[in-house]
């Protein structure tokens, strides 16, 4: 910030050279006029700035014989001045470009460190747009007006004592009208700002279901809902159309009246200027240079209503920015010496003790407050652990805690002994490799998807990741290989081949710990089996918590805990809990008789 600071302050002495050597333009104009045109015995005396200048430029005498002298001067200062403002106008624009770009690198890795419970309750599309239009709506005010709003002062203090030095009556003459355009520019603006913000609401709003049909557009197709979508997308459409037609009218009311304004301002100028030229009080020359100042100067006014009002509407992006910039990111409690006393590896022991937590904003269930309560089990490094239990009993949410997404807020977890909310962040999560319920893949190749864990895994490493998730031969049959692009701008890959790309990107990290939430549902039986079997191969290697609700998935657990409303209700191995009474108990049966029936039906068949 500080060097951009500094090129602001370069463009604005920039700008000020500029308007004040494009001031002089005129004033050799007026000192041509009156002394080497005109006969200087018709000229009343002379301003003294007059006669300076027409001393620079060789004397009266000396000009009327070379009169091409002030145009030529003329021109030139023209050109000194237009080199000013070209580069007060590189400087700034350099200097807002990177306070803007700085703007939104800071902004997206702010977000990037935000708590998972922020991205819970703060709508993307919102989000969006803030990191967009609203540092967009920085950058132009930093590019444009904030020089406008210079250029307006600099016209201020250095016309008018100009002006003033020249004629007082001209002067006051020349500003009667500007004052109340600026004051009316400035209520008008002010007035129907609410309009310029009904406008961003409604653009706002169409974006919102443009966005959210796109992201489902698969589901409106299946279930015919096309007509349905148009309706929908037409009510914010004509909103915004009626929105922007009233601004668009209000504008031309505004630009009308003004223009109208400023006209009448240079005719009263040049009316009571002929008068007093008539009078003998004026000279044609001074004339000719109120009126060039005036036309210089009524382009500039016009803006100022339209500046101060945008310097409202920059206030308001500026402070939804400011908004997300001060919620406090993840923060690691644990000191950083803590780091060197870590060991490299988790030996993989876990143990929960009376674990409770609940969801900000989350629905309070029946059975208790939140969507873990009282949690406590232990895991034995090396140990498969299989959870079970209805959708929405906390299997996902224990996960997430294990991954330190969220704080629990009773109760401990632990471990190798360390209490998990004491370790850091990045550390713990650099333990865990994790399967989530809802795998993502980024448009990228699948070589860079899989190396997300392990950013510098040969190839090899990768390919047997691939092959122990059961992908690699599917992989290879795809025309570019491993190179292949997947995602938004590339191949679509269906649900299973997600599911087994994204057990290759958490196996390939070798981690102490692996999670696999409902990782396998929607892999086929055969790759299933594959998938099982080689995880057992690698039996010990990792601590590996598995959840499903498929019981053949299961079974080969060393443990399986049934949970239920945040608790658990059953925990064995698959021969105790089959043997017992209970939910295991009674999916078991549903399971295995339906795959009896199945088995009946097809025999039968
Ligand atoms: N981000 C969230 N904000 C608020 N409540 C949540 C959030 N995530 C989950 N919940 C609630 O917490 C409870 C437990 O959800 P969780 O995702 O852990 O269930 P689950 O056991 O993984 O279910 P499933 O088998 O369907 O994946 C549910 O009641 C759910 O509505
Ligand atoms: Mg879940």
């Amino acid at each position: 910030m500080r060097g951009q600071r500094l090129r602001y302050s370069l463009a604005l002495i920039c700008l000020t050279l500029a308007t004040v050597i494009t001031f002089g333009v005129p004033l050799v104009g007026t000192a041509a006029i009156d002394h080497a045109i005109g006969t200087p015995a018709a000229a009343p005396s002379s301003p003294r700035l007059i006669a300076w200048l027409l001393q620079a430029l060789g004397g009266a005498d000396h000009l009327r014989t070379h009169l091409w002298l002030a145009p030529v001067a003329m021109v030139a200062l023209a050109l000194v001045a237009g080199v000013f403002s070209y580069v007060k106008g590189w400087l700034a624009a350099l200097a807002s470009e990177q306070i803007a770009r700085q703007l939104k690198d800071d902004l997206y890795d702010h977000l990037n460190h935000l708590p998972a419970t922020y991205h819970d309750q703060a709508g993307t599309g919102d989000l969006v747009q803030r990191c967009t239009s609203d540092v967009e709506t920085t950058r132009q005010f930093l590019a444009t007006q904030v020089m406008q709003i210079g250029n307006a002062a600099v016209l201020a203090a250095a016309a008018l004592p100009l002006m003033l030095a020249l004629d007082v009556p001209m002067t006051l003459v020349s500003f009667a009208l500007v004052g109340p355009l600026i004051v009316y520019g400035y209520v008008f603006f002010r007035k129907i700002q609410h309009v310029f913000r009904e406008v961003d609401e409604a653009e706002g709003a169409l974006t919102a279901v443009i966005q959210e049909n796109l992201t489902g557009i698969r589901v409106v197709r299946a279930f015919a809902r096309q007509e349905f979508e148009r309706n929908r997308l037409a009510t914010p459409n004509a909103l915004f159309r009626d929105r922007n037609i009233r601004m668009l009218r209000l504008m031309s009311w505004y630009w009308s009246i003004s223009d109208f304004a400023a006209l009448s301002q240079l005719g009263l100028a040049l009316l009571v200027g002929a008068h007093w030229v008539a009078q003998g009080r004026l000279s044609i020359g001074l004339l000719y240079g109120f009126l060039a100042y005036l036309s210089l100067m009524l382009w500039p006014v016009r803006e100022i209503g339209r500046i101060l009002t945008d310097l409202g509407k920059t206030s308001v992006a500026l402070s939804r920015i400011r908004e997300i910039l001060a919620v406090a990111r993840e923060r690691d409690p644990a000191p950083s010496f803590r780091l060197a006393l870590l060991p490299e590896r988790l030996r993989g022991t876990i143990a929960v003790r009376d674990l409770h937590f609940a969801h900000a904003g989350g629905a309070p269930t029946a059975e208790g407050a939140g969507a873990l309560n009282g949690l406590s089990f232990d895991v034995a490094a090396g140990e498969t652990l299989a959870i079970l239990g209805p959708s929405g009993a906390g299997k996902s949410t224990l996960m997430h805690l294990l991954l330190r997404l969220y704080d629990y807020t009773e109760g401990s977890i632990r471990l190798d002994g360390h209490e998990l909310s004491a370790l850091p962040r990045s550390w713990v999560r650099g333990q865990i490799g994790v399967v989530m319920q809802e795998p993502f893949l980024f448009s990228k190749t699948l070589r860079e998807n899989l190396r997300l864990g392990h950013n510098d895994a040969a190839d090899p490493d990768i390919h047997d990741a691939a092959r122990m998730a059961g992908i690699h031969e599917t992989i290879l049959t795809f025309e570019e290989g491993y190179a292949t692009l997947v995602g938004e701008r590339g191949l679509t890959l269906s649900g299973g081949q997600r599911q087994r790309l994204a057990i290759a990107r958490a196996v390939l990290k070798r981690p102490p710990l692996l999670i696999l939430d409902d990782a396998l549902s929607a892999v086929d039986a055969a790759n299933e089996a594959a998938i099982l079997h080689a995880l057992q191969q690698r039996r010990g290697s990792a601590t590996t918590l598995v959840i499903a609700h498929r019981l053949a998935t299961l079974a080969h657990a060393d443990r399986i805990l049934v949970l239920d409303h945040g608790r658990i209700i059953q925990s064995g191995t698959h021969a105790e809990l089959a043997g017992q009474p209970g939910l295991y108990q009674r999916l078991w049966e549903i399971q295995t008789s339906i795959a009896a029936e199945l088995n009946h039906d097809l025999k039968s068949a």
